[in-house]
């Protein structure tokens, strides 16, 4: 997985990226269509160093089935809808695929800090209850373990395609805060149409007991 590069309270934290940022009505309809394998290998190179993760939200397991494919992990996915999730549990290159109909403020398919990586695409906006899933992916968590929150943000291209309630950079990073994770970033890429967050779970202390 990446290293913790930085603290929050960094200038990423609060959404002003350094990159280009591009304004959406110049974009295609079909960009997030379009850009969808790009961010899955992102999202493999980042989390590449895992053997278990978890997606959250994972829809029709695209994901679940492109990191246990190409980086032979043990992938579960849980979202509330099973529409468009595969028949086969396991990858034609041995990477284990499981899938799980289920609503993801309680991950109790689960045991605690048995998970090296949580990833969640396109789906936290989504969720009602955001905080409580971002616990629950703290929880099964192993030390030292990352979480990635790739989403479409505020005031971009999907504000003008669909009628959602975005977040922005800032928020997300307070949310994991929040859930307690540590060195916290959150940033705009992909010409500032994709929020990209992350953060760990920290590493127990000596003499502390870390819940
Ligand atoms: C826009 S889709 C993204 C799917 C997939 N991650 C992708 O990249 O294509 C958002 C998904 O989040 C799921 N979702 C929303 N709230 C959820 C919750 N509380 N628990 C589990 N899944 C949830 C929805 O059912 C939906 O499949």
């Amino acid at each position: 997985m990446g290293e913790p590069a930085r603290w929050a309270g960094d200038i990423e934290r609060r959404g002003t990226s350094q990159e280009h940022t591009m304004n959406s009505t110049m974009l295609p309809d079909d960009f997030y269509e379009k850009i969808k394998p790009r961010l899955h290998r992102r999202i493999g190179r980042e989390l590449r160093v895992a053997r278990r993760v978890l997606d959250i939200g994972c829809g029709s397991c695209d994901l679940v089935q492109y990191l246990a494919r190409t980086y032979h992990q043990d992938v579960t996915g849980v979202d509330m809808s099973s529409k468009g999730f595969p028949k086969r549990s396991r990858s034609s290159t041995g990477g284990r695929v499981h899938c799980i109909n289920k609503d993801a403020t309680r991950l109790d398919f689960t045991r605690d800090e048995t998970v090296d990586a949580v990833v969640t695409m396109w789906a936290l906006h989504e969720m009602s209850h955001p905080l409580a899933i971002l616990r629950e992916a703290r929880r099964v968590l192993r030390a030292g373990g990352e979480i990635l929150i790739v989403d479409f943000p505020r005031d971009s291209l999907a504000d003008r395609l669909w009628t959602e309630d975005y977040l922005r950079p800032g928020q997300v990073a307070e949310m994991l805060e929040e859930a307690r994770f540590s060195h916290v970033t959150s940033r705009l890429t992909e010409r500032g149409q994709i929020l990209w967050a992350k953060g760990y779970r920290p590493e127990a202390q000596m003499g502390r007991v870390d819940g």
